[in-house]
């Protein structure tokens, strides 16, 4: 067994990805993932508060040296030591929403936040002295990165194939019994296997928040639902090979990850904490591309809310600063648990940056034409 944790060295900074909250209702088009907005609900806003609050007891912690950020301001944030982005696509505002709830979290109200008038008196700020940490809302036609598998003729191409694979139509026909059992708990929602991912959030939602649902449905049909659903997007959100139209969905996060990176090792830059708040999808992906599920097919499939991944940098004594990979699926989880890339627990951030290069789609010019995209989100200039 590899020991996968850092034992030496201090933590220069993190890349954060994390998953939105609980939602109602949600849609997509199986065959181009075109989205339906929906609403982030309180369990939502809470499960991201308690993200934001074990991030916080992680990384803004003194008293946890192996994990406490170097150097990082903790009770008055401060913004130059912050990167907060989040996608604005697909599900209406509630990505936007959770990374709000996630800060609430991660730098709660504090009486710091204060100032002292010329009169002599002190004002605390609103709400106790919360601070409105600014997040960047990333507009999905201004700018392609956090949501790149939608108007992407290539992706949807690729979905196809995947549709008419013989592993695709095999477990299809291994999972028709059961979809029928489950047709009367599916609503209005097509069984069949390509709408897997609509008939699994239907079954999870109504599971979360209709008591008749949660009481009526057999024991085992809500964990071979999402057991069905993990396949079907590991299928769509993953490709044969690192560089294909599959993996898209982190293929356009890796340059602002190398950058923030970068930037975190430099440690004349003030950058520490760079967080990214999206869907599942890209999870799905960046495990793929790091090669992190290749022993670990436990992490193949749909993060739950609130799941996050970490890509540590840590700086060793001897040598170069490394990457390590950690993930936490949820907030019914607290293992934090390091997961290794390409094989190995850490691997040097010139390294990291390296393998993943080839892969990384850095301009809105070269995602039009890895997606065959010449009029849509900025292609026909
Ligand atoms: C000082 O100024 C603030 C803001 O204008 C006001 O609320 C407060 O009452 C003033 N205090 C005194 C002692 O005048
Ligand atoms: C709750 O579940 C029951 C049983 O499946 C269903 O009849 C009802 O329409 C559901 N209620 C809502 C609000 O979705
Ligand atoms: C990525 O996913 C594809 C499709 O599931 C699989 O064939 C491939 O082996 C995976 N690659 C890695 C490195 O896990
Ligand atoms: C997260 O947890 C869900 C529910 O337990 C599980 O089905 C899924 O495979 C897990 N996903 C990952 C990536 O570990």
């Amino acid at each position: 067994m590899v020991n996968l944790l850092p034992s030496t060295g201090t933590l220069l900074g993190v890349i954060l990805l994390a998953r939105h909250g609980d939602r109602l209702d949600f849609f997509q088009d199986p065959f181009t993932y075109d989205p339906s907005a929906t609403e982030l609900t309180p369990l939502g806003t809470a499960q991201e508060f308690q993200l934001g609050t074990f991030l916080r007891s992680t990384y803004l912690n003194p008293k946890n040296p192996s994990t406490f950020i170097t150097n990082i301001s903790t009770d008055l944030a401060n913004i130059d030591q912050l990167i907060i982005r989040a996608d604005a696509a697909g599900e209406g505002n509630i990505i936007l929403e959770s990374a709000m709830a996630l800060l609430s979290g991660l730098f709660p109200a504090t009486h710091n936040f204060n100032t002292t008038l010329a009169n002599g008196t002190t004002v605390v700020g609103a709400l106790g002295g919360y601070q409105y940490v600014p997040i960047e809302s990333v507009e999905p036609n201004l700018d392609i990165s956090l949501n790149s598998f939608t108007s992407c003729p290539n992706f949807d191409v690729h979905t196809l194939a995947f549709y008419n694979s013989s592993e695709f139509k095999a477990k299809a026909q291994e999972a028709a019994p059961f979809l029928n059992k489950l047709q009367p708990f599916a609503g209005n929602r097509s069984i069949d296997f390509t709408n897997m991912f609509n008939v699994f959030d239907f079954v999870n939602v109504q599971m979360i928040h209709n008591k008749t649902f949660f009481d009526s449905l057999p024991p085992t049909f809500a964990a071979q639902t999402q057991a069905l659903g993990n396949f079907h997007e590991e299928g769509v959100f993953t490709d044969n090979e690192a560089g294909g139209i599959g993996n898209v969905a982190i293929r356009t996060i890796l340059p602002s990850i190398f950058t923030s990176l970068t930037r975190i090792a430099n440690e004349s830059d003030p950058l520490k904490l760079a967080l990214n708040q999206i869907s599942y999808k890209p999870f799905i992906s960046l495990f793929n591309v790091t090669q992190a599920s290749a022993n670990h097919p436990e992490i193949e499939g749909i993060v739950n809310y609130a799941a996050v991944v970490s890509l540590e940098l840590h700086k060793s004594p001897a040598g170069s600063p490394t990457v390590f990979l950690k993930f936490k699926n949820g907030t019914t989880e607290d293992n934090f648990r390091p997961l290794p890339m390409f094989g190995s627990a850490g691997i040097p951030l010139n390294e990291f940056i390296e393998r993943l290069a080839p892969v990384a789609i850095n301009t809105t010019a070269e995602w039009c034409k890895a997606c065959n995209q010449t009029t849509l989100r900025g292609c026909s200039a």
